[in-house]
């Protein structure tokens, strides 16, 4: 059994409404902030609301375990406990809570405590570049960077952002996000990479490791925990997940981040079976602290924050941006922090462990080391001088925005050999507003919350300013000068006369589709957040079938945050569709590499196309337009059928399948073995022990033995086409049947680079984990007894060669 407490929450709420003027007006002003009548006032307990009792339980779990300061942690904790040991309880709160909404030149901001020599931290959005700043870069999507199979390519991303975050003297970058696609139409879905537990974890862990390079990055922060799957009633719903569901497939990228070591986690807005995900004793404290044994941090998501003394206890560690309304000047932590633990409400050893935990990321990162101070302010782009220093921190990472774009690249039908395009080519079109540039700039919409030009981010926190954009129209025009090739376009996507003028007599016709999507804080022709429908904006469709009714050769391109319908699909005149996603500022470059075959598509779906939206494991978000009941419950009812599986499992045939991509090129598998690998005597004794325990030990979950390669499967790719290119064979896992798992589960990729004519052998690695279901008696991952199915494969509809473990 967990060691677990009940706890009344109902006496926990500390809440003070009082407003001051200063910065700082919900820390401690001192360490003498004992005779502040603030904290007199803290005492009184706001009324506890009522909520209608939820339909799923999440059980107690206390209480929060201390940071172990083991592993890659140990030296940066122990500089932490030792450097807390002289701080005052005010000195030790003033860094678990924010300064308060827009009091800092970041997003969120942790004061400064001159005093301590101690120069505060700053956190600042977004998973694809610096947020609110200028002369950074725009990088790819966490969905496009998932679509390059490519870990490499994914760490390197990482790595860059995480030196645009540093040059503008960030402490802590607010990514990755990891929530998969469990509903087609939730807004933030493209933030994330993809619709596969495994993927997104590997794509995760890849993030946070270039992001926390040692003596480049800055700290990570793995969002959002968890179960925060739509925009739709965010702040009031609840998502009620069974114990296995949970652990097979949300939890799956946030276990890896904590293998990359990530210095944080941010807990999300939502209730997870009942219980807010700030203050969600089970999944902080038990699953997040105990199970996977994490030495981070645990962050609130801005307002996340849902009481003082039950949030400190469940295992929250830093409030941010600090106040409980933005701009309230009140706060659940700060002066009131300090109040609860005087009066026995929470224990000092538990602001002790918050302390030690968010010092230690810092210098996790080194970052007490040489770091430049902010130098830019988010609220006040252009006109605060003295706060904007317009710190150029882009350096030459273009070149891997646009390498990344065009690896990025989902080719998805190519008839004729309509692609890649040649040089001779005569005239070509360019149709549709995707095609342009936006008309009120790259950064005219405030979030990036609007719908016209090529798209190329969605919209919210999850974005940047981009520095350019370079959309295809410009792109084409370099190469028609240099081709001889005219061009000729429309932008318009209303204008059918002009449309019918520009698809009538090109060799090819580029017709430009998009679909948006962004989070719950901007609407967007009444897409709140979430899309309403997964068709194609902006009278896509229509421009589409109109230029396939005049034009032999009509290319589909599509920026979108994730699947759309194409009701046009069987247009015979449709000889290319291409997948380019949200690519960032080199849009066009990237597209025009792929179209061109200077670079050989290989980009593979993230997530899987369906013919009907209804085909969908969750079709619809489920949403109340009125707060009545005041807690939406979102039922997981699909359980561990997400994406692939959901179409396997109910014999659906998509459109396109998960995985799916194609080449300039073609390659052959074969031989397959599966060898085993050889384990330490340590090794087998801990799995022993794991098997016969009966409590979960600390970072039970995420022990070596359980992650180590037992097997690895082995089999040779071939080129067999006429030129390079790059491959990505899948590994699938059938479970036994008895196992009640999905017909098959993703479990290993990886992209190769070969020649024509080339063969080269891949190795992919098994462990027990990969192997295991989480027993919900037992608590623990065990591997069921039985044969497995090993499938190599090209999609997940397809089969290359199989063998049995
Ligand atoms: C989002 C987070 C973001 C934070 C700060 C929240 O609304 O959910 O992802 O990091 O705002 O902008």
């Amino acid at each position: 059994m967990k060691p677990a407490l009940f706890f009344l929450l109902g006496a926990a709420l500390l809440v003070n409404s009082q407003s001051l003027n200063s910065t700082s007006a919900i820390l401690n002003a001192s360490a003498t902030a004992t005779s502040s009548p603030l904290l007199a006032a803290s005492t009184t307990p706001a009324a506890n609301p009522v909520y209608p009792v939820p339909t799923a339980f999440s059980p107690p779990f206390y209480p929060a375990p201390d940071t172990r300061g083991e592993g890659a942690w140990k030296a940066a904790t122990a500089k932490a406990r030792a450097r807390i040991s002289t701080w005052t309880l005010e000195q030790k709160v003033n860094i678990t809570t924010g300064v308060g909404w827009q009091n800092g030149s970041c997003i969120g901001n942790i004061a400064s405590q001159p005093e301590l020599g101690f120069d505060g931290l700053c956190l600042q959005d977004s998973p694809l570049g610096v947020r609110r700043s200028d002369f950074v870069s725009v990088f790819p999507a966490g969905v496009n960077a998932a679509a390059t199979f490519d870990r490499g390519l994914i760490r390197a991303r990482g790595l860059a952002m995480a030196e645009e975050f540093k040059g503008k003297g960030i402490h802590v970058a607010l990514g990755p996000m990891m929530n998969p696609y469990r509903a087609v139409q939730a807004g933030r879905n493209w933030e994330g990479f993809g619709g596969d537990p495994y993927l997104q974890g590997e794509a995760a862990y890849e993030t946070i490791k270039g992001m926390q390079t040692p003596g480049k990055g800055v700290q990570a922060v793995a969002k959002h925990y968890i179960a925060n799957e739509q925009e739709r009633n965010r702040t009031e719903s609840s998502s009620n997940v069974n114990d296995r569901t949970l652990h097979e497939v949300y939890l799956a990228p946030f276990l890896r981040s904590i293998q990359a070591d990530v210095a944080s986690v941010m807990c999300s807005y939502n209730q997870i079976n009942g219980s807010w995900g700030c203050q969600n004793s089970a999944l902080l404290n038990g699953v997040l602290k105990t199970e996977l044994g994490f030495q981070g941090y645990v962050m609130s998501d801005w307002q996340a924050h849902e009481s003082g003394v039950g949030g400190a206890l469940a295992g929250l560690d830093m409030s941010m941006p600090g106040d409980i309304i933005f701009k309230s000047n009140t706060s659940y932590w700060g002066y009131n922090l300090t109040e609860s633990v005087r009066n026995g409400s929470v224990p000092e050893s538990r602001v002790d462990d918050m302390a030690t935990r968010i010092l230690a990321g810092y210098y996790l990162l080194e970052q007490e080391q040489d770091w430049s101070e902010v130098n830019f302010k988010s609220w006040d782009l252009q006109l605060d001088p003295l706060f904007n220093k317009h710190v150029n921190v882009q350096a030459d990472h273009y070149k891997l925005i646009r390498e990344m774009g065009a690896a990025s690249v989902v080719l998805l039908k190519n008839d004729n050999n309509a692609l890649p395009l040649k040089p001779s080519l005569r005239d070509v079109s360019l149709i549709g507003n995707g095609a342009c540039p936006p008309w009120k700039g790259p950064n005219g919409w405030n979030n990036r919350a609007g719908a016209d030009g090529n798209l190329v981010i969605g919209w919210g926190s999850g974005t940047a300013q981009l520095p350019y954009l370079i959309p295809p129209l410009e792109a084409i025009q370099q190469r028609a000068r240099k081709n001889a090739t005219t061009v000729i376009w429309t932008c318009d996507n209303w204008d059918n006369t002009t449309i019918a003028t520009a698809a009538t007599g090109p060799e090819a016709a580029l017709v430009f589709i998009s679909s948006n999507s962004g989070e719950d804080n901007a609407v967007v022709d009444g897409n709140y957040g979430d899309r309403k429908n997964i068709s194609a904006w902006l009278n896509g469709d229509y421009v589409v079938e109109s230029v396939a009714s005049r034009n032999k050769n009509t290319i589909v391109i599509i920026n979108s945050v994730g699947p759309i319908l194409m009701p046009w699909i069987d247009h015979p005149n449709i000889t290319a569709i291409v997948w380019a996603g949200l690519p960032g500022q080199e849009s066009g470059n990237a597209l025009l590499d792929v179209l061109y075959g200077d670079y050989n598509p290989s980009g593979r779906l993230p997530y899987t196309i369906a013919k009907n939206q209804e085909d969908y494991p969750v079709p619809y978000i489920n949403f109340q337009t009125t707060l009545e009941p005041a807690h939406p419950q979102i039922n997981y009812t699909e359980e561990l059928l997400v994406d692939y599986r959901w179409f396997h499992a109910n014999n659906i045939t998509p459109l396109f399948p998960f995985g799916f991509g194609l080449s300039y090129t073609a390659f052959e598998y074969s031989d397959l073995e599966i060898v085993e690998a050889t384990v330490s005597k340590r090794h087998l004794v801990e799995e022993g022990l794991h098997k016969r325990a009966n409590t979960t030990e600390v970072g039970s979950s995420v022990a070596e033995w359980l992650h180590e390669t037992r097997w690895s499967v082995e089999f040779d790719v071939t080129n067999t086409g006429s030129v390079n290119g790059c491959d990505v064979p899948l590994m699938f896992v059938t479970f036994p049947e008895a196992a009640g798992e999905p017909p098959r589960v993703l479990r290993g990729f990886e992209r190769i680079n070969l020649d024509p004519g080339a063969t080269t052998r891949v190795s992919l690695p098994l462990s027990i984990y990969s192997l295991s279901i989480w027993d919900v008696v037992s608590q623990r991952w065990v591997k069921p007894e039985g044969e497995f199915k090993i499938v190599i494969a090209k999609h997940a509809d397809d089969t290359q060669l199989e063998s049995t473990l």
